[in-house]
């Protein structure tokens, strides 16, 4: 980077418990701060020290609200500024040289020209601050399948964060030595909206907000926001829309992907890795317990929200989940939907949105039936019940470290990672789609999962509620062109022995008055069981046109009486009707990436569009002339 600023007179204090080696990584540092023109430089050392003297400090600034001892040890909340509470997929870029590399699925800017327009809202912002250096490895410390980042960021909730979610501070130091390769990932919550707000409780650019992405130099800058997904940048700028494009290079996939490991009374493994949009429901999938009546059936827990995944010698993929912690969507998680999650949630968390007790502990919708008679809102105001407000933003967090929960896989942070038997990929669908099918093979799992669809949420701003194609759920976070990573899912399947089965889910499908029909959480057990005997070779499923599907009978059903056969059957139906449709905005995708499309998805639409166009994939039909799977070979 050349600086044009003339440098500060007096040298600027730079406090660091370690001793720097790294000229590289120094001489980056030294010309941030010279555009950036900090107060001071402090280089995280990670430990649990420097984290309680950041959050003692931000308590003081105004920024942190320190949660009741009592109730919640060690643990804090912190309101956002209103208009920074979500990813801003509008104002992400990904930089390539030729703008049809990061393809018509992202925003694009040329890199030079970028840097130009950035360098200029960094000059000067981070003035009245503190610069902190933010070492961090994404996967376990040391592991081959790691990528180290350095983070430099103006905000000290960021630095906090990044304790929880990633292995930070003075061991990724020792790691990078004198030259260890690292990915700069340069941040500043940007210039707040009038001079004198320097030390505003949650400083950020309310008009001016750029999540960039270099991949072909593998840098990241990202200007305007503190939130979690444009801010925290060894999460989805990394660990996903930068690690995309690394593995297409070398033959890996980073996907949007939770990890859980189903263990069945004998004891025996089974590792699933499970690709659900923002805000649907994977940190509750990740951390399920399966209902009493299943018993001895166990899930673990490797991750929530991200998996690594490379051929192993084994001949089969294996995964690692790069990130440390969970920031993970708190209306909705209740002692109900994922107890986990609340055991996890303690102690020492950081709540981001939440509205607080008057007892100073932390509430949000659907934590309990009964929200307490009044609380503050998460922006700071008096709440009642009958107000008409939300009291918790729908899209507010929880960020806290993966040692706190409960179901944690023993393999979780093993640098081999762990090997993978299923890909599961699921959106929220009120029709259509059912409950659960299984791809027949690689490639029509691959196009399952390159069409898939789903009603948007809050996690992103922007409308809620309406259906988009979100490709492996990784619309948001693929870092190039969609038709190049879809040859890529399909050529990964070639490259070993033993690919995982592909399965497709639809926890969301509702009935004619509007109700989801699966009772969903713990009791997505039974599903998985199901996947899991499937793996194994001992589960029953009928041929359909989508794929495999169980039949009533082969699902265990044990302890739950509510859901009846009839019920069943609407939760797996294909309606031809809506399926062509379906195809038809299947189309419609395929026409926006057309340039890049692999033939084969071509193809396994138009065998689609036959089947359905001749009703021979109407469920109804087929189940006259069902092909039972008696073996489970298929
Ligand atoms: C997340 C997201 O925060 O997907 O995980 O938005
Ligand atoms: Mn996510």
């Amino acid at each position: 980077m050349v600086m044009t600023e003339a440098s500060r007179k007096t040298p600027l204090v730079q406090e660091a418990s370690y001793q720097l080696r790294h000229n590289k990584l120094q001489k980056w540092v030294a010309e941030a701060a010279e555009l950036c023109q900090p107060d001071k430089i402090h280089w995280c050392d990670g430990s649990d020290d420097e984290y309680k003297r950041l959050c003692d400090q931000m308590v003081e600034s105004g920024t942190f609200i320190r949660l009741s001892q009592k109730k919640r040890p060690d643990s804090f909340l912190a309101r956002s500024a209103p208009s920074d509470v979500a990813r801003v997929e509008d104002r992400t870029f990904v930089c390539t040289k030729e703008k049809m590399d990061c393809g018509p699925n992202n925003n694009w800017m040329e890199p030079e020209t970028a840097k130009i327009i950035l360098k200029d809202f960094f000059k000067n912002s981070m003035k009245g601050r503190t610069m902190y250096v933010v070492p961090f490895s994404m996967g376990p410390l040391g592991s081959p399948l790691s990528v180290i980042g350095v983070e430099i960021t103006d905000s000290p909730y960021v630095a906090v964060s990044m304790k929880h979610m990633t292995r930070m501070g003075k061991p990724v130091i020792d790691l990078l030595g004198e030259d260890g390769d690292f990915v700069p990932c340069f941040h500043s919550v940007g210039h707040p909206l009038s001079v004198g707000e320097a030390d505003e409780p949650w400083p950020c650019d309310a008009e001016h907000k750029y999540i960039c992405h270099f991949p072909e130099t593998k840098e990241i800058w990202s200007y305007g926001s503190g939130y979690g997904g444009n801010a925290l940048l060894g999460k989805k700028c990394l660990a996903l829309r930068i690690a995309s494009t690394i593995g297409k290079k070398e033959g890996w996939l980073a996907e949007h992907m939770l990890i859980l490991g189903v263990e069945s009374p004998a004891g025996e493994k089974t590792y699933v890795a499970a690709a659900f949009p923002s805000a649907c429901g994977k940190t509750n999938f990740a951390m399920l317990i399966p209902p009493k009546a299943l018993n001895g059936w166990k899930v673990t827990t490797v991750g929530d929200d991200i998996a690594w995944i490379r051929p192993g010698k084994d001949g089969k993929l294996h995964a690692i989940n790069p990130e440390a912690g969970y920031f993970g969507v708190a209306p909705g998680t209740s002692a109900k939907t994922n107890p986990n999650a609340l055991k996890s949630l303690e102690s020492n968390c950081i709540f981001t949105n939440v509205a607080l007790t008057p007892d100073g502990d932390v509430w949000w919708e659907g934590l309990t039936d009964k929200p307490p008679a009044e609380l503050t809102d998460w922006q700071g105001r008096k709440w009642t019940p009958d107000c008409g407000r939300k009291a918790a933003h729908p899209n507010s967090r929880f960020t806290v470290s993966s040692t706190q929960c409960p179901s944690l896989d023993p393999e979780w942070d093993n640098p081999a990672g762990v090997p993978i038997s299923a890909f599961v990929f699921g959106g929220r669908r009120a029709t259509a789609i059912p409950l659960v099918f299984e791809a027949f093979n690689w490639s029509f799992g691959v196009y399952m999962a390159a069409t898939l669809g789903s009603e948007t949420t809050a996690a992103a701003a922007g409308k809620v509620g309406e259906v988009r194609r979100d490709p492996m759920a990784m619309l948001p976070f693929c870092g190039y062109h969609m038709g190049d990573y879809f040859a890529h899912w399909l050529h990964m399947g070639h490259k070993v022995a033993n690919p995982p089965q592909i399965f497709c889910v639809n926890w969301f499908r509702t009935d004619e008055d509007g109700k989801i029909m699966w009772p969903g959480f713990g009791e997505n057990m039974r599903v998985l069981k199901w996947m899991s005997d499937r793996v194994h070779g001992r589960a029953g499923a009928v041929q359909t046109g989508l794929g495999w599907m169980p039949r009533y009978e082969d699902i265990d059903w044990t302890g739950l009486d509510s859901l009846t056969k009839k019920e069943f059957e609407e939760l797996m139906n294909v309606d031809t009707t809506m399926w062509r449709q379906e195809l038809d905005s299947h189309g419609e995708l395929f026409e926006k990436l057309k340039e890049r499309l692999p033939r084969e998805l071509v193809l396994t639409r138009e065998l689609l569009n036959l089947g359905f166009s001749q009703k021979f994939f109407d469920s109804q039909e087929a189940s006259k002339r069902v092909l039972v799977d008696e073996s489970a070979v298929h």
